[in-house]
């Protein structure tokens, strides 16, 4: 037998070009899929210089719906006009700008309909038919009821129309390629309004739709899988963002002093909640807006939100009833840890004493007591990572602008990454919690901005 017949090479090759074409053919028909799939129609455009009008309750009612929806914090770049686009979001596949949303007729959404406006909300596809990315919570607005939506359209078609181009995204391949967000969408999206749970209260119902659609709360609350989607079966989990930790908000919720309609009325309302601390970092303009809402909308989340994360007694978060933690006890510990030989719990009470006692310990120091809050009911030391401790020791809490309001000094410049990571070991071991890892190299990332 002749091995090296050049017929069999002929054979061979023939074969490796068959299975090359066919492996072509099963791309380019996977990319046509992908297109056909994708495909959105372009909706015709309205002329923008006829005039539209609108119920002034309606835009009255579409004013609210965007405070509640947050509008203003996407849409709105540092120091520039509002709605006119170009805030950054950053995200694991790079930054996508918010876009221009006043009703200018080349820069905006002067031209859109309102059912161009209307299909934006519900899936996601801007007038021209191309796919939004999901950084835009399209997957909750598109609970929204038609009359929402509809106030929503009168509210930004009655703004003051600007001109200003956002920047272009700047995403990594291939997640630059707009049609790829139908395959998102297919996994992730559940188009349509909230549908109302006949055996809970209008209250109930009136927070549930709140909290999943205009509110977009899971949004952060809510952990992302490697495709930026919501990792299924962890509603409410807790999510990292921005380089803080949205705490979970369901049963495993690790408020130290368990949540109730009230207590969260008032933390979302006033930003604040004695036995839980302040509402900051990227939860400070939510309840700055939820302060301007109609009172019985916050009311009716709060209804909703305790039913989430569930009565303590019936195991619902981790957190103990309101007055059971006895500030004492707290404080003993403390005292007792200042005498552990541990270096780093050691050197960590050392700069509690020095740098926090005077405002957060006002055991024993009646003339010095301030109205900060006793860390042992902090949510910030009880949560699953570093992220929110740190945060507020690099950037203080400071008032919403020209507001009266708690405050703390900022902290950066003032400890090393290796000061924050003791502090944090003896604030961990003061609640009876276990250290966390890595906290030094998060606070140097937090640090230089990196995270
Ligand atoms: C968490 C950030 C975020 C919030 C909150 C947000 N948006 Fe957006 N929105 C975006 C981003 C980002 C885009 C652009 C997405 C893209 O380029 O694919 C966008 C796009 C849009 C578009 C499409 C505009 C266009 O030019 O294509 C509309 C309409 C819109 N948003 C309306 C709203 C309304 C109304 C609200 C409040 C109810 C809102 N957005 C809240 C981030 C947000
Ligand atoms: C000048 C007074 C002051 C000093 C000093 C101070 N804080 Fe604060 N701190 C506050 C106030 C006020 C708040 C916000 C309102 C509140 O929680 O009572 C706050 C909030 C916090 C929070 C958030 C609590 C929450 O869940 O809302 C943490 C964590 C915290 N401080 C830790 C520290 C640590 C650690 C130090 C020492 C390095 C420190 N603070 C020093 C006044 C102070
Ligand atoms: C932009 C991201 C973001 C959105 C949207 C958001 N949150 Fe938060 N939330 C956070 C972060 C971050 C924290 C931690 C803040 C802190 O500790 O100061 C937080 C804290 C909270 C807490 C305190 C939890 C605890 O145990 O200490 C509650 C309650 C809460 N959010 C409710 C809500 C509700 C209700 C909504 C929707 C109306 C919402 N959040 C929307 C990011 C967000």
């Amino acid at each position: 037998v002749n091995r090296s017949s050049p017929l069999r090479g002929v054979a061979s090759r023939g074969f490796v070009g068959r299975l090359l074409l066919a492996v072509i053919a099963v791309l380019v028909l996977g990319l046509l899929a992908v297109l056909a799939l994708a495909w959105r129609d372009s909706l015709a455009p309205r002329d923008p210089s006829l005039p539209l009008s609108f119920h002034p309750d309606l835009v009255r009612r579409g004013a609210q719906l965007a405070t509640l929806g947050d509008c203003i914090a996407c849409h709105t770049a540092r120091d520039g006009k509002s709605f006119a686009g170009g805030f950054p979001i950053r995200t694991q596949f790079g930054t996508i700008y918010g876009t221009n949303i006043t009703p200018d007729a080349e820069t905006g959404i002067g031209r859109w309909t309102e059912s161009a406006f209307m299909r934006a909300m519900r899936e996601g596809v801007d007038r021209e038919g191309r796919h939004l990315y999901p950084a835009f919570p399209y997957n909750h607005f598109t609970r929204l009821t038609d009359e929402d939506i509809k106030a929503l359209y009168g509210y930004f078609m009655t703004r003051e129309p600007i001109r200003q181009e956002p920047p272009g995204n700047d995403l990594r391949f291939p997640f630059n390629f707009r049609p790829l967000i139908a395959g998102w969408n297919l996994l992730f999206l559940d188009r349509g309004a909230q549908q109302p749970t006949v055996s809970q209260s209008a209250e109930w119902n009136r927070g549930a739709y709140l909290v999943q659609g205009l509110a977009h709360c899971a949004a952060c609350h809510t952990p992302r899988n490697v495709l930026g989607g919501p990792k299924s079966g962890a509603d409410f989990a807790g999510g990292d963002i921005e380089g803080w930790h949205a705490p979970a908000l369901n049963a495993d919720s690790p408020a130290r002093v368990a949540w109730t309609v009230d207590s969260l009325y008032r933390y979302l309302r006033n930003g604040y909640d004695a036995q839980h601390g302040v509402a900051a970092g990227p939860m400070a303009p939510v309840s700055l807006n939820l302060s301007e809402a109609p009172e019985q909308d916050v009311r009716a989340i709060a209804v909703y939100m305790s039913w989430l994360v569930g009565p303590a007694a019936a195991g619902g978060g981790k957190g103990v009833p309101a007055g059971s933690l006895d500030p004492d006890v707290a404080a003993q510990a403390r005292q007792k840890l200042a005498q552990n030989t541990d270096h780093g719990v050691a050197s960590g009470a050392a700069i509690y004493k020095g740098a926090c006692a005077s405002c957060h310990d006002p055991v024993g120091m009646q003339s010095l007591r301030r109205a900060a809050i006793d860390l042992s009911v902090s949510t910030a030391l009880s949560a699953p990572n570093a992220r929110n401790l740190i945060q507020v020791l690099h950037q203080g809490i400071t008032p919403p602008e020209g507001e009266r309001g708690p405050w703390m000094p900022p902290f950066a410049g003032a400890l090393t990454a290796r000061q924050v990571a003791d502090l944090a070991q003896f604030l961990r071991a003061s609640v009876g919690q276990p250290a966390w890892d890595d906290v030094e190299d998060l606070a140097r990332k937090i640090s230089e901005g990196k995270e």
